[in-house]
């Protein structure tokens, strides 16, 4: 049976690194008999240029008619200044809110062979393993906002049933790794995060006794993050803290481009599979971006909305095998080397270390 995958290459980078995906998974889905058909449709800037929209029907209908979405970003500066509710990033945002996508999970990994790209001391990096899990759906980013020439306003807002079911998503994750939860909030100000501390407390004591809770604020969590990052299991937050911490946990593994992501709602819908990273337009256009956070994307397609455990393994070998044996593409590449690869030449060592090329 064929599996529908949309892709949503968006703007700046996104086409250069869903192009290099879109090679891994069909090798993939050759040598695994995954069975993946593609079709591209238009987010972002580039719909809000040929459709009018940033996310027009035909793309939310192609994307509920599909197992899963594979997304590069959205964004750019020749969209800075049009009216907000066309702007690309509220296609991303929309199409999120559309499939009920409230789990975000953000791996952070370390290899050791990158660790001259991260600024962190290599001894701090040593068995770094953290499943970021941040709600999607909720928070400062869907609530009421305004703004009148002098003055604006966004407001945070969040309900227990959502706070339960970020927090159930973790504490299952959780169960399957170090069995460690972390939940990050602002409950010494803020009366969402207030509610976020009594709902997570309450979920984790009650439905998942055998974890370890620990509850951080977050200022002091983006600071824990640097100095003992190895201690980190599993970490629950909300929307924009999610947000912040991720791109943060990024210089962990030593470049924005290496960060993969999976967007989950309940039940049986599609998913959404993205990097962390945005369009870039400082190097948009070039064929250097990176590659991996967009190809490790892939391998959690595979996973969570393919059932394919096997081919999703296979990725995620290939991608370190080809790092281990030092493939490099700008961004982590040590200062001044020169023999760094481009997206498309660092993505056919992938496809080398998949046997595939
Ligand atoms: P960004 O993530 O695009 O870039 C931040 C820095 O990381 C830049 O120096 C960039 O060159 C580098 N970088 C990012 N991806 C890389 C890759 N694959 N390989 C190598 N280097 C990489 O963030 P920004 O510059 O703050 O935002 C640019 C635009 O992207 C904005 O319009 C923003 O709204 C949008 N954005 C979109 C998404 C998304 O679509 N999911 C995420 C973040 C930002
Ligand atoms: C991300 C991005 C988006 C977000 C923007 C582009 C709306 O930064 O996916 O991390 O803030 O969620
Ligand atoms: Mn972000």
């Amino acid at each position: 049976m064929s599996k529908k995958i949309v892709v949503l290459a968006g703007d700046g980078v996104g086409p250069e690194v869903t192009g290099e995906a879109v090679r891994v998974l069909k090798a993939v889905s050759t040598s695994h008999k995954v069975g993946l058909e593609f079709e591209d449709a238009l987010i972002g800037g580039a719909a809000y240029d040929a459709a009018g929209s940033p996310l027009p029907d035909a793309t939310v209908a192609a994307c509920k008619a599909s197992v899963g979405i594979l997304l590069g970003a959205v964004g750019g500066p020749k969209w800075a200044d049009i009216p907000v509710q066309h702007r690309p990033e509220q296609g991303l945002l929309a199409i999120r809110k559309a499939l009920g996508l409230f789990a975000n999970l953000r791996p952070v990994t370390t290899v050791p062979e990158l660790a001259a790209a991260s600024p962190l001391k290599p001894e701090k990096l040593k068995g770094v393993d953290i499943l970021v899990i941040r709600e999607l759906t909720g928070g400062i980013y869907f609530g009421k906002r305004g703004r009148t020439a002098e003055a604006a306003f966004d407001t945070c807002e969040y309900t227990t049933a959502e706070i339960e079911r970020v927090c159930r998503v973790a504490g299952k994750l959780a169960m399957a790794r170090r069995r460690k939860v972390t939940s990050v909030d602002k409950a010494n100000v803020l009366d969402t995060s207030r509610l976020w501390r009594d709902v997570a407390t309450r979920v984790f004591r009650e439905e998942f006794p055998q974890l370890t809770v620990e509850h951080l604020l977050v200022d002091a969590a983006a600071m824990h993050l640097l100095s003992r990052p190895a201690d980190f299991d599993v970490m629950v937050t909300e929307n924009m803290f999610g947000d912040i911490l991720t791109d943060e946990a990024s210089m962990l593994a030593g470049s924005m481009g290496l960060l993969p992501s999976a967007s989950l709602g309940a039940g049986n819908g599609p998913g959404l599979y993205e990097p962390i990273h945005g369009s870039a337009p400082d190097i948009a256009g070039q064929g250097v971006a990176n590659p991996c956070g967009t190809i490790l994307s892939a391998a959690m397609l595979l996973r969570y909305s393919c059932g394919a455990e096997d081919a999703a393994r296979r990725i995620e070998a290939a991608v370190a095998g080809a790092l281990q044996a030092g493939a490099r593409t700008r961004d982590i590449a040590a200062p001044g080397a020169r023999d760094w690869l481009g997206t498309k030449a660092f993505t056919d060592v992938v496809l080398r270390h998949l046997g595939a090329h």
